[in-house]
Formats: structure tokens, sequence, C-alpha cells
């Protein structure tokens, strides 16, 4: 098997953007640095990482027969709007069970940004009270238990589109699509930066790039604050994809990395060292990072560099994997 025997649904516009961000690569005074746009991706709802993911479990589900997409995530869930939108895209129903994963005060939390968006694409937005975690949650089950009892046919996809068979290919393909878009651009970049909470995005790139004649670094940055968890996760998805494309060799322990350092306490509350990347990379660049995901990796994208941990002379590649429409329930902080 390979990459190819998948069945793929377009969703995105086609390969997301890749540009230099030369202001802050001069300000940091190390490696340069470019960005990759998957918040840009695709005209489904402001786009995002699932987005990509989705594209190949959509077959799957209309493979199965299935008439309604029944996910979970946190009430400012990336994901549900994005499974909300493929819904909506593709004919189907979503039911969208949106926990309380972050105790945040702003009283507008369960109101604007994504769940609104979700509210409006028409999916069964359903709040729950309970923590945050990854795995498997009743209330997920009680939710594709319902749609089957009247009469539907659900097809069920985790948090984050995770914890998955085919979770993992979507960036297996961006891996694929960074190394058509280097042969354009006449770059190479030895370092990728990316944000790591459910795995499967950092998993898919470590899965994709190992199959590449050049080795690279896939620096996963933790945003959940339960790093061993992430580890495992990303690890066990990486080695699963791996096998599901073939790779034909065992992924090693060096090829998987996970940092922690940014995530502040929790998931889902930003720390001094978020704000102050927000704010950098808006000013600097005007592009927009949220409190939750990508306001902490870019955070260690900014200590990497400017301590040298990432060398000087490397050129680095940050994936931007969207969650823009969270900074709405976040408007306290600035
Ligand atoms: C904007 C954003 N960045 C990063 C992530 C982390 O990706 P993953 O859950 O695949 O590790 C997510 C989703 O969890 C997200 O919505």
């Amino acid at each position: 098997m390979s990459l190819d025997d998948f069945d793929r649904y377009p969703l995105l516009f086609g390969p997301s953007p890749v540009h230099p961000l030369d202001r802050l690569s001069d300000h940091l005074g190390g490696a340069r640095i470019w960005a990759k746009r998957e918040d840009c991706n695709s005209g489904l709802a402001f786009g995002g990482n699932k987005t990509r993911k989705l594209e190949y479990l959509v077959p799957d589900a209309l493979a199965a027969g299935a008439d309604t997409l029944v996910t979970i995530g946190g009430v400012q869930s990336n994901h549900t709007r994005q499974v909300a939108a493929v819904a909506a895209r593709t004919g189907l129903k979503a039911v969208l069970v949106q926990e309380s994963w972050v105790d945040w005060p702003d009283a507008v939390n369960d109101k604007v940004g994504n769940i609104l968006l979700s509210r409006i694409m028409g999916a069964d937005v359903r709040l729950v009270r309970a923590g945050f975690g990854i795995g498997v949650k009743d209330s997920w089950r009680q939710a594709l238990e319902e749609v089957r009892a009247a009469g539907g046919t659900p097809y069920a996809i985790p948090a984050g589109a995770s914890d998955h068979r085919l979770g993992g290919l979507g960036f297996a393909n961006w891996a694929r699509e960074v190394q058509q878009q280097e042969r354009e651009l006449g770059v190479f970049f030895d370092t990728i930066v990316v944000c790591s909470v459910t795995g499967s995005t950092q998993a898919g790139m470590i899965a994709g790039f190992a199959g590449q004649d050049r080795p690279r670094r896939v620096l996963g940055i933790d945003a959940s604050a339960k790093l061993a968890e992430t580890r495992a996760g990303v690890e066990k998805i990486a080695r699963g994809t791996a096998e599901l494309i073939g790779l034909g060799r065992d992924l090693r322990d060096d090829e998987i990395t996970v940092l922690e350092g940014w995530a502040g306490d929790v998931y889902g509350v930003p720390v001094r060292s978020t704000v102050d990347a927000i704010r950098l990379s808006g000013s600097l660049e005007g592009m927009i990072v949220d409190p939750v995901y990508e306001g902490k990796s870019m955070a260690g994208l900014v200590d990497l560099v400017r301590n040298g941990d990432v060398p000087k002379d490397s050129t680095v590649l940050y994936a931007h994997l969207g969650g823009q429409p969270a900074l709405n329930a976040y408007s306290g902080v600035f």
C-alpha cells in the first residue's frame, strides 16, 4: 500500500500557501523562517488542519453509507467546526459534542467563534459538562447511540480526527506537498515546527517525511500540558500511519520529538509567552495565531530560534494549523 491507494475527497483549494516570514526572521536574528498556511487552505469555514485530515475520512464515511458525522471537542474546538463545514459541503448531518475542556471565564465563550460558526452551518451542537481529555468519552458514545436509535447511520470521528486508522494520512500528504513546493521554490526546510495535542498532524508529517530521501527534523510543540500523553499519541499514530502507507521500516525513536515548555499549566489557557508570541507574529507579519494552539507553538519557535537551539543556518517551516476563530472568546486577554 502507498498513500495513493487511499481515496481522497478534495476539500482544499489545492496546496496550501508557503511563504517567508522575513521580518520575524530578521527580528529573531537566527534561522530563516517560513510558514505553510493551513489557516487559509480551504473555503470551508476558515479551514485548518482538520479539513486536510478529513479529506481521507470522508470517502470512508460515504463508503460506509453514513448520514451523520459525530465528533467531539471543547466548546471552542476548531475540529468540530471543521467537521460541521465538511458535513455541510458533503450533504451530511453533523452532531457535535462540545465539552467544557477549558475553564475560561469569558462570558461569550459558548456563543462566539467556532461554536457560532458550527451553529450557522446547521450542526446539532450539544454542550456537555466534562473536562479535557482526548480519549473515548461517554458523551461521544451516547451521541453515536442516539443517532442509531433515531434510525440514522453515524460515522464516528474521534477528537481531532486523530485516534482513527486514517487520521495520519492528511499530513502524510502534507509532507509530500512540502517536497513538491520545495522543488518549485528552490528551498529545503531542514526543520518543521508544529503544534501537537491529539497528535495526528505531527504523526502524519513524521510518517510522510520518513519516506523521503533527505532527512529533516519535525519538532512538535506540546499545547496540551500533558507531554507524555501527547508524545504517546504522536508515536502510536506515526507508527500506524507509516505502516499504512508502506514505509517498509520501523520509525526510530529519534524521529518522534515533542517538546514541552510553552503549554503553560493547562490546555486552552494562554500564558505570557503565548500572548507575547501572538502580538509578535501579528505586529511583524500580520499573521494571526490563536491563544490555544498556534500561539503556543509560535512561542516555542521564537525561543528555539532566538536561543540558537535551531541553528542559525537552518531554514525552518512553521506549520500554521489554523484556529483563529477561537480568538473571539479571548478578547479580555488583549
Ligand atoms: C489550530 C490548531 N492547531 C493545532 C492543533 C493540534 O493538532 P493535533 O490535534 O492534530 O495534534 C489543533 C487541534 O487539536 C488545532 O485546532
